[in-house]
Order: structure tokens, then C-alpha cells, then sequence
């Protein structure tokens, strides 16, 4: 529905430097083609969305871009080195750390046992230090921390989601759907993290079919369809394109018509 119709890849930041870069990237289940020649950038300090409906691609993306999904062709760049080849656990240890969709917690763990996996691949001594500085961003795990994260609210085990992808100390933050049944005020809070994570210089891909959330907040978004990138552009310019307005905001032409 919607057509390719503006340039795809996104202004060059400061640095210029892309921190990931994927280049026609392709996708299979079995004979199912999924992903079809995506390409995308993601600048150094930029929070990028991804939006698309649901079965669009958006979650094999992330995983392909992560290594839990083979990729059958294109290229994979993180600061400029290709690991499209690259086991998912080398990823994690060459800065990429993916938040999966649907939180993922071990509910009979504990808060604190759950964020420290995250830091497996690190040092004991860096792994102390990381805590802290999670417990500082996310207070309200502190008082939970010897809880089982099952009992936790969906909202504080998104956090911890999140929390545990932050202990690897990633460059590149993968996030898949945060906001996926939460109430519309949990939204606005875990979103608040997001957002403040970016100004703390984390690069960010977040991955969204909530549009009305994920855009407002991009420096670049792209929108997928059926496994291909149909439109690109700033996040606050794609909120007006009308053909995003009409898929995602049920907006189209009627609207247009009566502005
Ligand atoms: N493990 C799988 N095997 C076969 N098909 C799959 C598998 N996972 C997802 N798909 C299909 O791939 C398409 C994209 O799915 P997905 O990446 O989960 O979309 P999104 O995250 O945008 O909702 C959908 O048509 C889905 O049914
Ligand atoms: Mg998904």
C-alpha cells in the first residue's frame, strides 16, 4: 500500500558514522521468503523505530540483526565490521544486546539474578559496577530485587527486560516491542527510559507496531511491510506522511480532506 517513494537511508550524524548497517538483507523460513533486500542505518547516539503491523518482519529483523535467525544473504555491520557470519553470543560481546519481544524474564529467578545474567560474558568487578548504575536508572527494581520476577507487574518486568540487556554494556540496543500490552500509563513510563537512555548516548533501534509511541521519539524511523522497508524518514515527518497516518493512525485522505 504504501510506496518506496523517499530516499532511504538517514542524514549523517556528527560523526557520520553508522554504528549498524544492514545492507539487502534476506530472510527464510524454510521456503517462506521473510525478510526481502532491507537495508538500514542506525547512526552513532541515534534512536531509530521500526514500525510495521504485526507479521510484517519486525521481529525476524531483530533477530537476524542479533544472530538468533540466519540471515541468507546481504550484510550485517556493526562499526563497520561485518557479522552477518558472527554467532549471536559474539555479537553480544562485540557490543549488541537484544531485549527480546514478549520480556523473556525467568520468572522464578529473581529480580536481581535475572539482571545479572545479562552480564555473563563480564567481568565479576564490572559486573558490580554495572548494577549499580541499573539499580540508579531503574529505582523501582531495587526493592524488588530478591522477589521472583514473575510476580512482577508486566511494566517492571519490561524494565527488567531492558535492565538485563543494559548489564552487557551494549553499544547498540535492540528492543523488540516494549510497549506490548501495557497500559497506556506504563507505556509512557517505560518509554521515559528509553528516552533518557538516548540522551545518555545509547545508539537505539526500537522496534514498535505502536507508532503513535515509537515515532514522535526517532531521529530516523523506517516503516516495514510484508518484509520490505516501504518508507524512511525523520520520526516527526513520517507522523505526517499520509499514507503512514492512514495504515497507522486509521487518518488517511478522509482527514487531509477536511484540514
Ligand atoms: N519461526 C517461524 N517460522 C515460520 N514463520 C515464521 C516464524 N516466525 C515468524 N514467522 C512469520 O514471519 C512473518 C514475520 O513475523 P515477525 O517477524 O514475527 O513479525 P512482527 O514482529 O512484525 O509481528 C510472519 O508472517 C510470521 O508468521
Ligand atoms: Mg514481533
Amino acid at each position: 500500500m504504501l510506496n518506496n517513494g523517499s530516499a532511504l537511508h538517514p542524514a549523517r550524524s556528527a560523526t557520520g558514522k553508522p554504528l549498524l548497517r544492514v545492507n539487502e538483507l534476506n530472510t527464510f523460513y524454510g521456503h517462506i521468503h521473510c525478510l526481502r533486500d532491507i537495508s538500514i542505518e542506525v547512526m552513532e547516539g541515534a534512536l531509530v523505530a521500526l514500525v510495521g503491523s504485526n507479521g510484517a518482519g519486525k521481529t525476524t529483523l531483530l533477530r537476524t540483526i542479533s544472530g538468533l535467525q540466519p540471515a541468507a544473504g546481504g550484510s550485517i555491520e556493526l562499526a563497520g565490521e561485518n557479522i552477518v557470519d558472527m554467532a549471536a553470543h559474539r555479537r553480544v560481546a562485540h557490543g549488541m544486546a537484544h531485549c527480546p519481544e514478549g520480556r523473556r524474564v525467568f520468572g522464578e529467578l529473581s529480580v536481581e539474578a535475572n539482571i545479572r545474567l545479562g552480564g555473563y560474558l563480564r567481568p565479576r568487578v564490572e559486573v558490580e559496577r554495572e548494577l549499580e548504575r541499573i539499580y540508579d536508572l531503574f529505582p523501582a527494581l531495587v526493592a524488588k530485587k530478591v522477589q521472583a520476577s514473575g510476580l512482577l507487574s508486566g511494566g517492571q518486568q519490561q524494565m527488567l527486560a531492558i535492565a538485563r540487556a543494559l548489564m552487557s554494556k551494549p553499544r547498540l540496543l535492540l528492543l523488540d516491542e516494549p510497549s506490548m500490552g501495557l497500559a497506556p500509563l506504563i507505556v509512557e513510563e517505560v518509554f521515559s527510559v528509553i528516552k533518557r537512555l538516548r540522551r545518555e548516548g545509547m545508539t537505539i533501534l526500537l522496534v514498535e507496531q505502536n507508532a503513535h509511541v515509537a515515532l514522535p521519539m526517532a531521529d530516523w524511523a523506517y516503516v516495514i511491510e510484508t518484509g520490505r522497508i516501504v518508507r524512511a524518514g525523520e520520526g516527526e515527518s513520517l507522523m505526517q506522511d499520509p499514507a503512514v497516518r492512514e495504515a497507522y493512525f486509521g487518518l488517511g485522505e478522509s482527514l487531509s480532506a477536511l484540514a
